[in-house]
């Protein structure tokens, strides 16, 4: 594939790079930029984080699962670059020195791109920003100082030159034979539809992992980042639609008002390099039992909008996954968009997982009960994590519906998980503790819902 970039402020060109070339190896074996470093090779650590700048602002991204076409006509920046070329240091780079922000220094540079990232968009929530970075040696009480110090220094010119080649440049990428980047999703059924062996990339959070772990050779590609009317968001009166290509961090935006227990189990889903590239039909795609945007949307009644070519097809996501491994997508099929309705808030969303930030979920539980007069009139509970697919809990939903809202009526319905689901233990839960906990989260749902506070982050002394 022949792509262009900025890199560091200087206009690259490459021809015939090869589809599945992550970022990270480019940059370093490539380029000799080794400032930024590789950690995990897996978007776990944050140390190989670069900024990336487009149409829709600075974005921090992990390059160790970026692959260079998804960086076609963007504007990248390395820990190299954010200085002033007559050696003037970024104000992130004086505020670490001051505030002794590093020891070691392998994650440094990745910090400072990350804080390079927040203070170009005047994000202060330090501690969610930078929970996508792990320090081993200096404990993150300095770093957040030094992010702290600098929130208010001028942002450097060169943010804007970025902004600025990113807006211009809307050149087309030349790809060949098995390397496909379509630019609407038209274009994309019809590519799909007559190569549906092909693999399609969208945020390639899983996919380069694929490549990174697995050494996977991936024959045929298909990238959508380009395809923008995926990546449109409505919120109507009667709906709110999400495109495929809609990033995780959209979706938690989106979600605040709506419906904030959703948006705050968005910010625990990955980090912010991760959400800023991960999408919401990738981790619906993807089938995986243990993804955290299923649960709450089948709780949320959600439809699934799937195409080949130019038929389309509704279903609601719940009947989507129908084994591990196994869903109701044809070949050459691919999601559009969900949607579901707009609803008075019911939704309480809980991620249960061995680190609190950044980590997969060992139990996602989704609770949307209606009580009208002290009676159940609907509930809809779907968990993530507790079995082979995404999967609601119809039985202790029948024990719910009709009955009043009550401890008694709760006592009933949590002896009912058994009937609904037979979890596994693995790596990150035991299936007693899977089960015991599901049943724990609907109490904690009846308990928010008479006024106690259960969340620990809004316990105080
Ligand atoms: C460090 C890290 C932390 C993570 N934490 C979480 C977490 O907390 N919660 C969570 O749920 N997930 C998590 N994930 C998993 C991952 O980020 C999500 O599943 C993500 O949403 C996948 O989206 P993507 O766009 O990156 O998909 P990709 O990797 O590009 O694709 C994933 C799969 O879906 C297919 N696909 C993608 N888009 C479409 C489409 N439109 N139509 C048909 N097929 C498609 C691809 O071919 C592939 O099979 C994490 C991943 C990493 C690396
Ligand atoms: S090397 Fe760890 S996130 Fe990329
Ligand atoms: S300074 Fe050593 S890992 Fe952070």
């Amino acid at each position: 594939m022949d792509i262009t970039f900025l890199l560091n402020g200087e206009t690259v060109e490459l021809e015939g790079v090869s589809p599945t070339a992550t970022l990270l190896d480019w940059l370093r074996e490539e380029r000799h930029l080794r400032g930024t470093k590789e950690g995990c090779n897996e978007g776990d650590c944050g140390a190989c984080t670069v900024m990336v700048s487009d149409a829709e602002g600075a974005k921090a991204l992990n390059s160790c699962i970026l692959f260079l076409p998804q960086l076609h006509g963007k504007a990248i920046r390395t820990v190299e670059g954010v200085g002033e070329a007559d050696g003037t240091l970024h104000p992130v780079q004086d505020a670490m020195i001051e505030h002794h922000g590093s020891q070691c220094g392998f994650c440094t540079p990745g910090f400072i791109m990350s804080m390079t990232a927040s203070h170009a968009n005047g994000a202060t929530d330090h501690d969610t920003q930078l929970a996508g970075n792990l320090c081993r040696c200096t404990g993150y009480a300095p770093i957040i100082r030094a992010a702290e110090a600098c929130k208010d220094k001028p942002v450097p010119t060169w943010v804007n030159n970025d902004r600025a080649f990113v807006l211009l440049e809307a050149s087309e990428v030349a790809t060949d034979g098995p390397a496909h980047a379509p630019t609407s999703s038209d274009e994309l059924a019809e590519v799909y539809a007559s190569n549906p062996d092909a693999t399609i990339i969208a945020g390639a959070t899983d996919v380069g992992l694929w490549v990174t772990k697995q050494l996977r050779d991936l024959a045929s590609v298909i990238f959508l980042n380009r395809c923008d009317d995926l990546k449109t968001v409505e919120v109507t009166d009667t709906q709110v639609r999400f495109g495929a290509m809609v990033d995780m961090n959209t979706v938690g935006d989106t979600l605040s008002d709506l419906h904030p227990s959703y948006a705050e189990m968005v910010r625990r889903y990955a980090s912010v390099q991760v959400r800023h590239a991960a999408t919401i039909g990738g981790n619906i795609a993807n089938g995986s039992p243990i993804g955290d945007n299923p649960p709450a949307l089948i709780a949320l009644g959600a439809t699934l909008h799937l195409r080949k070519g130019d038929t389309r097809r509704d279903l609601l996501l719940e009947d989507f996954f129908i084994d591990y491994g196994k869903q109701d997508r044809q070949p050459g099929e691919f999601v559009d968009a969900v949607s579901f309705p707009r609803q008075p808030d019911t939704l309480k969303c809980y991620k249960l997982s061995k680190r609190f930030d950044q980590d997969i979920s060992a139990v996602c539980g989704c609770f949307n009960i209606t009580v009208a007069d002290g009676v159940v009139a609907d509930a809809r509970i779907a968990f993530g994590g507790m079995a082979g697919i995404p999967k609601r809990a119809t039985t202790v939903e029948a024990a719910l519906i009709g009955h009043p809202w009550t401890a008694t009526t709760i006592a009933t319905a949590k002896t009912k998980f058994d009937a609904d689901f037979t979890p596994l233990t693995d790596m990150r839960a035991s299936a007693e503790y899977r089960l015991e906990t599901a049943r724990t989260l609907l109490e904690r749902y009846f308990a928010e819902s008479q006024g106690q506070t259960t969340n620990v982050l809004e316990v105080s002394a």
